[in-house]
């Protein structure tokens, strides 16, 4: 396989490029603040110095970027695509990714979203739950290079199908953290021990397996070294609620919580693990 351009070296970006190169990928990166790439380079990429020749050298160009915007100006800085395929994995919105694949389209390229859920560990492990949306001939040649990061990568329908999977799931992982954050602080405060709580919740239906994977950070009020910021939580709620918005969906519910979570901003929370909503779900 040839080598693979790998635009946007952040939490996720890192962590995909490592499994890549694992795989036997070669890979070539770029960064906006380059030093964030540093890691990769030292494990063997090529550096990316011009974004305008990545296309060149590289036969399929991965983005991993911030949102659909940040996407959009990078890849219009690649200039002439040459027929590769881009394939943004960044988390964006519907009609942010159709008109990424019209761009795409028009620096004569083609796209392949693959957004995915998991994080670090499953990218690092090829764990990755990838939602691709595409042309189905872009999906069956980008299968192998996909299946590096994910046991089975699986093609949605066009694109856009992709995007609106991630949002639905991404929803559920902010109402979850929500809900689960309100029922703990209202135990503690009633004095019911949290290990009584957890074995009743673990044997029911409501259980989900993301309640105790962030148990011991809430109980800790510990939110350091992230997997999934909560600012990122925040924009990915915000592009579902625009999503509701369209759909003609009761967005109410979710609104309180858009809020909620807008109180992190230019605070210590959000950098730090989306799970320190908890810390948001008590009045000050
Ligand atoms: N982390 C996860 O577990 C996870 C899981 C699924 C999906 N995602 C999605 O994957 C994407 C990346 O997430 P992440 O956790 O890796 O975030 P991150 O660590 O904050 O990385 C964001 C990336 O976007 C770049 N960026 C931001 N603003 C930019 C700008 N104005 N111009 C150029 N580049 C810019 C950053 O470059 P700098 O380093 O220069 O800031 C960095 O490469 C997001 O869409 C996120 O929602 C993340």
């Amino acid at each position: 396989m040839s080598r693979v351009a790998l635009i946007g070296t952040g939490l996720l970006g890192t962590a995909i490029g490592q499994r890549l190169m694992q795989e036997g990928i070669e890979v070539a990166v770029w960064n906006r603040t380059a030093e964030r790439s540093q890691s990769l380079l030292d494990a063997g990429a090529k550096a990316i110095t011009k974004l305008e020749f990545a296309a060149e050298s590289c036969g399929a160009i991965i983005t991993v970027l911030r949102d659909g915007p940040v996407t959009k100006k990078v890849v219009a800085e690649l200039g002439d695509l040459a027929g590769r395929c881009v394939i943004p994995m960044g988390t964006m919105g519907v009609a942010e990714i159709s008109d990424l694949g019209n761009q795409i389209q028009q620096q004569n390229g083609r796209c392949l979203e693959a957004p995915v859920l998991g994080s670090k560990p499953q990218a690092l492990s090829g764990t990755l739950l990838v939602m691709a949306g595409g042309e189905a001939t872009d999906f069956a040649q980008q299968q192998s290079l996909l299946t590096c990061l994910s046991e089975q990568p699986i093609h949605i329908g066009p694109v856009g199908s992709g995007a609106a999977t991630k949002l639905a799931l991404n929803q559920l992982i902010a109402s979850l953290t929500h809900s689960f954050s309100l029922s703990l602080q209202l135990i503690q405060r009633a004095g019911v021990p949290v290990e009584t709580f957890m074995n009743i919740l673990r044997t029911s239906a409501l259980y989900a397996p993301t309640f105790d994977k962030k148990l011991q950070r809430m109980l800790d009020h510990n939110y350091a070294d992230p997997n999934f910021s909560t600012a990122l939580l925040r924009k990915d709620l915000r592009l579902f609620l625009e999503e509701a918005t369209t759909a003609g969906l009761q967005e109410h519910g979710l609104t309180g919580l858009l809020s909620l979570l807008e109180q992190a901003k230019g605070t210590d929370l959000d950098d730090q693990d989306y799970c320190a909503l908890h810390e948001l779900t008590v009045l000050p």
